[in-house]
């Protein structure tokens, strides 16, 4: 086993998990990007090689229990442990998704990759993590699964668009990780969720105003927390977003 630490980051062939990927190897991180799709997967590999990161394919469908496993045979084999898990791959289910008219296959789809998918890895990769000195696992929510926001509870933030899969999909993820906290809170893993901001990629037709590696800064830095860290809360850039 080596002193180099060991990243698995999910859907990290594009957009925001792309640069949390190129940020944790800038660190001298190891990290193993996951992606479903073989073209798109190895070209992000290139690329990140070419810019110094010690990357490595990991093909992974979140959806698929013989792709994840498969995902942690592949890190058992390759590094014996993993260091940080940053559960990234995310969908928003398109638009529509007006609640009073919603087709609930979008609901479905929507909570089988942004939560079920996250419980899927996390739950495979736990034997990797738990071998690790320091182990951290990131989950990329978003502001919208804040139900303080949602609600105008605070201030004037009615944050993003009526969306009846997508906002409360991060909601149920959060309180899924808060459900990992409990179960695991006498061990030294430390579990976080990220939002990155409004970050312009193909998730939002590049309408958002931030960059990839601004969206990906929180992440990284949830991924690489000292011993002692927080753990079970949910941040952003300015510091911590309210349930
Ligand atoms: N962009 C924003 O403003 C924003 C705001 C808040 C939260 N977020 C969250 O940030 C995360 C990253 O989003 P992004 O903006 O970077 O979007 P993106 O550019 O669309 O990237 C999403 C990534 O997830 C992957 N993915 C989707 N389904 C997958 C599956 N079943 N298995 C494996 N990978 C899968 C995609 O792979 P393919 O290329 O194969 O589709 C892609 O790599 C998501 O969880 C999103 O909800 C984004």
């Amino acid at each position: 086993m080596t002193d180099t630490k060991t990243a698995l980051v999910t859907g990290a062939n594009k957009g925001i998990g792309y640069e949390i990927a190129a940020g944790l190897g800038a660190l001298g991180w190891s990290v193993g990007v996951g992606a479903r799709d073989r073209t798109r997967r190895d070209d992000a590999v290139a690329r990140l090689i070419d810019r110094g990161v010690d990357a490595f394919a990991v093909p992974l469908d979140v959806t698929d229990d013989g792709s994840v496993g498969a995902a942690a045979d592949l890190l058992t084999e390759r590094s014996g442990r993993l260091d940080a898990l940053v559960n990234n791959a995310g969908i928003t289910g398109g638009v529509p998704q007006e609640p009073t008219s919603i087709d609930l296959d979008i609901i479905r789809t929507v909570v089988e990759t942004n939560v079920l998918g996250v419980i899927r890895v996390t739950n495979a990769m736990l034997p990797l993590l738990r071998r690790a000195a320091s182990p951290r696992i990131v989950n990329m929510s978003s502001g919208v699964g804040s139900l303080t926001r949602q609600s105008g509870s605070v201030g004037e933030l009615t944050t993003g668009p009526v969306a009846g899969a997508y906002s409360p999909s991060k909601t149920f993820l959060n309180a899924v990780m808060i459900q990992y906290v409990r179960e695991l809170a006498d061990t030294n893993i430390l579990i976080n969720a990220a939002c990155p901001g409004f970050v312009a990629t193909d998730l939002n037709g590049f309408r958002g105003v931030r960059t990839p590696e601004q969206g990906a800064a929180t992440a990284i830095r949830l991924a690489t927390l000292p011993d002692g860290g927080p753990t079970g809360g949910f941040f952003e850039d300015a510091g911590v977003i309210p349930w």
